[in-house]
């Protein structure tokens, strides 16, 4: 698993209405083909035979369904949920990495999003030159770089690695860069990815400490988890997925212990 950083520039003005909106979801759905090569009559197999060529069927996969989230500015949401409910895919159509098949997004404010999956760090630079890129690429300028730099490496504390190629990193280690990347380059709207996970535990309580002053002075934060205490010590609000569509959107201690119960039921 690797992990990197994304950014989203905002919607150029606020929806009718959503003044204190971060971030409005409307009706969105995300559906995804895959191709495969199946026979499935006589006649197939025969033309497949004849022309020594595969035949592809299309399918489509619903990740996401009817998709309705409105996070407030300040806000911290949890998205919750079992492996395959379309958790990610909501983060990165949030993060603007995919576009909906149906239905809006718009974010408001500068936006950086911890993501798994090498989007956005290049593998073959450096951490340091990585940083530089990502943040011109933020808006910052050269001088803000230049002073930004020695807070991110500090933050990261990957020792001389961020003068290797990111390509050499463990993804322990490239979580942390992505994420110093993140916090450090002032976003108001922070998307995180099981980013905290990956950490060692200082990594993780320095990680905590950051991300509550980056809520308390009025940051919105969508995390991602399957760990409950780390997004219980974050969140205030549970959004549940379920094969793609919200289950239940609520407090978050609702919200967790109606998930704890669906799963002891299953056992
Ligand atoms: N790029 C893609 N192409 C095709 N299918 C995809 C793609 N990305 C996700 N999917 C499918 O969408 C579904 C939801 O995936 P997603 O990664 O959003 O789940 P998740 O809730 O983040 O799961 P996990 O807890 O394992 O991280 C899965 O069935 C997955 O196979
Ligand atoms: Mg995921």
């Amino acid at each position: 698993m690797s992990f990197s950083t994304a950014i989203k520039r905002s919607s150029p003005k606020l929806s009718d209405g959503l003044g204190a909106a971060a971030v409005v979801c409307r009706g969105v759905t995300k559906r995804f083909y895959h191709y495969e090569h199946r026979t499935t009559s006589l006649r197939e197999a025969f033309v497949r035979t004849i022309l020594r060529r595969p035949i592809h069927v299309r399918t489509a996969e619903f990740t996401l369904r009817d998709f309705n989230l409105q996070v407030k500015r300040g806000e911290a949401v949890a998205l919750i949920g079992s492996n395959g409910s379309g958790k990610s895919t909501a983060l990165r159509l949030i993060a603007g990495i995919y576009a909906p098949s149906i239905g809006t997004i718009e974010t408001f404010g500068r936006l950086a999003a911890v993501i798994e999956l090498g989007v956005g760090f290049h593998p073959e630079l450096t951490g340091v030159e990585n940083v530089s890129l990502y943040a011109s690429v933020m808006g910052l300028t050269r001088h803000e770089i230049a002073a930004g730099l020695p807070e991110i490496v500090r933050f990261a504390d990957i020792g001389e690695f961020v003068h290797e190629p990111v390509k050499y990193y463990s993804s322990g280690m490239q979580a942390r860069l992505a994420f110093a990347v993140a916090v450090c380059v002032n976003p108001e709207i922070l998307l995180l990815d099981e980013v905290l996970a990956v950490g060692d535990h200082a990594f993780r309580e320095r990680c905590y400490d950051r991300l509550t002053a980056f809520r308390d002075d009025g940051g919105t934060l969508v995390v991602v988890s399957h760990d409950a205490s780390s997004v219980r010590r974050l969140c205030t609000r549970a959004l549940w997925l379920e094969k793609g569509r919200v289950r239940m959107d609520a407090g978050i201690d609702e919200v967790l212990s109606a998930y704890d119960a669906a799963a002891d039921a299953h056992q």
